[in-house]
Parts: C-alpha cells; sequence; structure tokens
C-alpha cells in the first residue's frame, strides 16, 4: 500500500467527506490530519461534544475512516452528516452495510475506497482558549459545542476497488 497515495487522496477528498466509523455508525467528518507523532503514522479527527459519535467514542478504544472516491456517495455524506444515529440506523437509511474490520478496529463502510482502521492513543479537549485568532471561535464556536480531538495509531488501510482488496 503506498502510504503517499491514501493521504494524499483522503485528505483531498476530506473537504466533501469521509466517514468516521464508530460502533456502525457512519458520520460525516471533514476535519483530520495524517502524519508522524511518537515515531507512529497517525491519524487526527474531531468530533464535537453534540454528536452521538462523542457519546459512542467514550467506551470505545478505536475508529475507522472510510473514505468515497472522489465525487462519489454524496446523498450519504450528506445523510450521515446531517441525521444522528440516535434517531436513525444509519447504514439501514443509506443501505449499505458494514464492512468487517481487518485490523482489529472497527467495521468500515461499504462502497467506498479507503478503509483506515485506528487504534486511539490519545484524546484531549481542543482548548479554544488557546485559539490565536479569535474569528475562529467567532466561526466555530459560538454555540459552545467545543470538539475533543482524538489521535489514532494507523492499524492498517485497506483499499477497494471493485470489490479487490489489498494492503
Ligand atoms: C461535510 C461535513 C463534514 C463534517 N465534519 C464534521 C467533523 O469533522 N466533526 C464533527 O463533529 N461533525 C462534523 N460534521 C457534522 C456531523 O457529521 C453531523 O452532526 C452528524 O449528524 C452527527 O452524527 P451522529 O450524531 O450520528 O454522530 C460534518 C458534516 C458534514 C456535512
Amino acid at each position: 500500500m503506498d502510504t503517499l497515495k491514501w493521504i494524499d487522496e483522503t485528505t483531498a477528498q476530506l473537504p466533501e467527506g469521509a466517514f468516521l466509523m464508530v460502533k456502525g455508525n457512519p458520520m460525516t467528518i471533514g476535519w483530520g490530519q495524517f502524519g508522524i507523532l511518537w515515531r507512529t503514522l497517525c491519524a487526527t479527527v474531531y468530533v464535537r461534544h453534540s454528536r452521538y459519535t462523542h457519546e459512542l467514542l467514550e467506551d470505545c478504544d478505536t475508529f475507522t475512516i472510510s473514505v468515497p472516491d472522489p465525487g462519489a456517495m454524496k446523498q450519504e455524506l450528506a445523510f450521515c452528516g446531517t441525521k444522528s444515529g440516535r434517531d436513525f440506523d444509519k447504514c439501514k437509511e443509506i443501505n449499505r452495510s458494514l464492512v468487517p474490520a481487518v485490523y482489529g478496529a472497527q467495521d468500515g463502510l461499504e462502497g467506498c475506497r479507503y478503509q483506515i482502521e485506528c487504534k486511539i492513543l490519545h484524546r484531549s479537549e481542543l482548548d479554544i482558549s488557546l485559539l490565536e485568532d479569535p474569528a475562529i471561535i467567532d466561526r466555530h464556536y459560538r454555540s459552545g459545542d467545543t470538539h475533543t480531538m482524538y489521535i489514532g495509531q494507523v492499524l492498517g488501510v485497506t483499499e477497494f476497488s471493485s470489490c479487490k482488496k489489498s494492503h
């Protein structure tokens, strides 16, 4: 698996959305980074306190990011980015099954290009009092609904193309 390729393609897709998978609940995410920390390849995601996913992560030590092909799964991303798993079985609503985890993290979502499986190494609150640009608080945190940051070790990535898996 070409690490730079999946990081590059995932980073390009994030503004359109990817699915953060926790306990079978897909939540659309647009924020995230990949890089080296503690000599380990890590993925970082940010989840607001109000999300059902936040609740699910409270007693979970892994997450998985399922990344669609460019331009694909727009309706699914919109649904999973506006509806909560508290109110819907989102997989059922978007008519997608789960793809079993390959590296022991969370199951991914059917129909995506990459399945990035991560083990949480660190979780912390994003302290908005430390933000140096007040415009960011104004733009993103007026409601007070702040983010928890989850740094996960990348356990492994599976690429799916026409149902073919490569590691
Ligand atoms: C394109 C897009 C990107 C999003 N990115 C994030 C994100 O990075 N973090 C977050 O907490 N919510 C993000 N959201 C909002 C959640 O996906 C949305 O509130 C979702 O309904 C929460 O689902 P849940 O309650 O099942 O966890 C995003 C929504 C969209 C449409």
